[in-house]
């Protein structure tokens, strides 16, 4: 079992496979970056699957696959495979901007992965267009069917922005209803990165254009998850993730690990080690030590309660959110 320096059980490993994506969306990538981490600086699925094994052999129970934009390493399918047939019944999950996800899907369900996260800012194409600056709707909408079809579970994402898509909250909600998927609204988190001038709607805003068409019950957290989660009348389940607040911070049970090797103990910090030149050299006794350390290190809560929020400067592309 993997324990941190404050007593929190890490069971929960997210892997950002590559900081590239083919979305600039305003609140995470807004320009392509002056460079990107070149190439031969990425570990290969055989390097990564390499620590995978010493975090599960540790007590690794879940594991997400992110990005940047995850489906653009080519073969995904086959690093899902490595870590579905290592231990098969690891929860193994997917965050993607789904442009790429219909071809795959199916393929992704056969390799063993279960769940996948979706972003859904908008139904409306010119909207979308404006979030994430390329013209995107289409082809997520039809990724996000076909892996209903393949049997994929699906979570939809928004960060409902200011005088963007404020007045879509329920239509998204809506849409994800009707196919049996929870939607989380995330509260834009302010970051270095972001288009300049954009502003979020806090939980409370959310839920008050929620309440405009259901009367809502609490339900509260489930687990480590950072969702408060509520139940409209009608039974329906959503979350809200709420950043400014670090109440999940107590039942954190998460570690990242990036393309390059970096692990890393909160989103909220700039601390890393890294697991490159171990991995490297086979030395899985000295990827574990790092492992370790890193858990020692594991900072006890973010840093967005303070009155003005403190803006991030690690990018949300690098270590996939
Ligand atoms: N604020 C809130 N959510 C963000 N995401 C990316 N950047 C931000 C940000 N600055 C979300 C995306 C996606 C998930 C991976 O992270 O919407 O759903
Ligand atoms: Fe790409 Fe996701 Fe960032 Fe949008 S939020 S630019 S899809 S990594």
């Amino acid at each position: 079992m993997l324990i941190d320096g404050h007593g929190r059980t890490v069971n929960y490993l997210r892997i950002s496979v590559t900081e590239r994506c083919n979305f600039r969306c305003q609140y995470c990538m807004p320009e392509k970056p002056f460079s990107w981490v070149p190439r031969e600086n990425l570990l290969s699925f055989e390097e990564l699957f390499s620590f995978v094994r010493v975090a599960i052999d540790e007590g690794i129970e879940k594991i997400r696959i992110t990005g940047g934009e995850p489906l653009l390493r080519e073969d995904l399918d086959r690093f899902v495979s490595m870590i579905h047939d290592y231990k098969p019944d690891i929860d193994l999950a997917l965050t993607t901007n789904g442009y790429l996800l219909a071809d795959v899907a199916e393929r992704l369900k056969d390799a063993g992965l279960r769940r996948i996260n979706v972003s859904i800012d908008s139904l409306k194409p010119h909207v979308a267009y404006r979030i994430a600056q390329k013209d995107v709707l289409q082809k997520v909408l039809r990724g996000v069917e076909k892996s209903l079809e393949a049997g994929l579970k699906v979570k939809v994402n928004m960060v409902p922005l200011k005088g963007i898509n404020e007045d879509e909250i329920v239509d998204v909600m809506e849409y994800a209803k009707a196919r049996g998927m929870t939607i989380r609204y995330i509260e834009y988190m302010e970051n270095v990165h972001a288009k300049a001038g954009l502003k979020g709607l806090s939980g409370k805003e959310i839920l008050s254009k929620v309440k405009e068409r259901y009367t809502i019950h609490k339900v509260g957290r489930e687990g480590s998850s950072p969702a408060f989660n509520y139940l409209t009348d009608d039974g329906y389940k959503f979350g809200i993730i709420d950043p400014h607040k670090h109440d999940f911070c107590e039942s954190c049970n998460r570690i990242r690990l990036t393309a390059e090797g970096f692990l890393i103990p909160c989103l909220y910090f700039d601390e890393a080690m890294s697991i490159r030149d171990a991995v490297k050299a086979g030395n899985i006794d000295e990827a574990n030590e790092i492992l370790r350390e890193v858990l020692r290190n594991k900072p006890e809560k973010n840093r967005w309660d303070e009155e003005e929020g403190e803006e991030s400067s690690r990018a949300f592309y690098e270590t996939g959110g």
